[in-house]
């Protein structure tokens, strides 16, 4: 078991990586002492699989508990959902002290964590993530967001959880397809700041993808700590330290937009760092080995290689709203080499539609 500390400006809050973390929560709500009422937004499906037990363990321990079921994918992180749930929660918070559970996914834990954002100005909430996404990476550092048509995550709030409970035993009930998903963050991480890592993933991506127990609870721990150390430098993404985490995302959301979320999140980040890579060399900062490298752990886990039904006029035009852009100026992080990013202002677009050509 690790517990990883994230400091941040209104305190501290653990990640608890352990195989069976869910178990404990109860136990270590009490120490948090946040509340007696939980509230857990979830999908049906996960609720299945763990919520029932989790909201057991807390009815044990003396909470109560209510169950908010959205349905699965991108669509439920959209302003709809947000106020369905908020409306909820205020007929069951009455004469309560609560608190919110994010347990699921991604979008659970953006939706979720929106709402504790938003409702009453702020009440707690914890993230208890399942996918492997969620677990390196969306449950860390307090972004939560929602969907405009416009594009994504753009309504949302910094807004850091209590704790995070990391169990990736969970992980054995995701699709492959889910798994592949996640390994395009787990990708990104190699790239931006670890080689070594980028090289483990390189070593090890068929038993982690098989689930591979050890394999996997190494590399969930030492993604969660890439995430909290960059978090930490930077928790509003003011310094431009944290953008770099958004290595391939520029294009990625566009994707992920404009094909309606056909592609999930991370097949459509692993297109975007095919882009990526392809301008860091066209800029002359990347050696072409280095993105051949990149290109193909990319294609071994396999993420897409090219971006079907979408024509580039789409890509480029949701590019605009990246909230990395300032006015009309573009910003990309680009890789210098594998383990080093740097955040490159002003690129032509000639240039641009060259990178993303390489994904037609
Ligand atoms: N806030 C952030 O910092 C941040 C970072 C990266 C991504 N994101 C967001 O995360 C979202 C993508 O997350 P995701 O890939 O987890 O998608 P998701 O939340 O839609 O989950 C993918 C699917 O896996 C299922 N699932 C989850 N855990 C499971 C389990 N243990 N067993 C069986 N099925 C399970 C879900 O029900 C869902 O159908 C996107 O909206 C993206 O924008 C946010
Ligand atoms: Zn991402």
């Amino acid at each position: 078991m690790s517990e990883i500390l994230l400091k941040c400006k209104d305190g501290a809050y653990p990640i608890i990586v352990a195989k069976g973390a869910k178990q404990d929560i109860p136990t270590y709500m009490n120490q948090l002492g946040l509340g007696k009422d939980a509230v857990i937004i979830t999908h049906p499906v996960i609720y299945r699989l763990y919520g029932k037990s989790l909201s057991h363990s807390f009815v044990s321990k003396g909470y109560s508990v209510k169950v908010l079921n959205v349905p699965e994918g991108e669509k439920s992180k959209s302003a709809d959902f947000a106020l369905k749930l908020i409306e909820q929660i205020a007929a069951y918070d009455v004469k309560r002290k609560i608190f919110i559970v994010a347990l699921g996914g991604g979008v659970i834990g953006d939706l979720a964590g929106f709402v504790a954002a938003i409702y009453k100005r702020g009440v707690p909430y914890i993230q208890v993530p399942t996918s492997f996404l969620a677990q390196i990476d969306s449950s860390i550092g307090g972004k939560t967001a929602i969907d405009l048509k416009h594009g994504k995550n753009l309504v949302g709030a910094f807004y850091q959880p209590r704790a995070v409970f990391t169990d990736p035993s969970v992980l054995s009930t995701l699709t492959k397809r889910q798994m592949q998903n996640g390994m395009a963050e787990a990708i990104k991480y190699g790239i931006i700041k670890d080689a070594t890592l980028f090289r483990y993933i390189e070593d090890n991506y068929k038993p982690i993808l098989a689930n591979d127990s050890r394999k996997l609870l190494e590399l969930v721990e030492r993604c969660v700590k890439i995430k909290v150390k960059v978090v930490s430098e930077d928790e509003k993404e003011t310094k431009g330290i944290r953008t770099i985490l958004n290595f391939g995302h520029t294009v990625g959301h566009a994707i992920e937009a404009a094909g309606d979320f056909y592609y999930q999140h991370g097949e459509a980040v692993a297109l975007g760092m095919r882009v990526a890579a392809r301008l860091s060399v066209l800029k002359g900062f990347l050696d072409p080995r280095s993105e051949l490298r990149i290109n193909s752990l990319i294609s071994n886990i396999p993420l897409p290689d090219k971006v079907k039904n979408i024509k580039i006029p789409q890509i480029l035009k949701l590019m605009q709203h990246d909230k990395k852009f300032v006015g009309n100026k573009n910003r990309f992080v680009l890789a210098t080499s594998i383990g080093q990013v740097k955040v490159v202002g002003q690129i032509s677009d000639d240039l641009i539609l060259k990178a993303i050509q390489s994904i037609y």
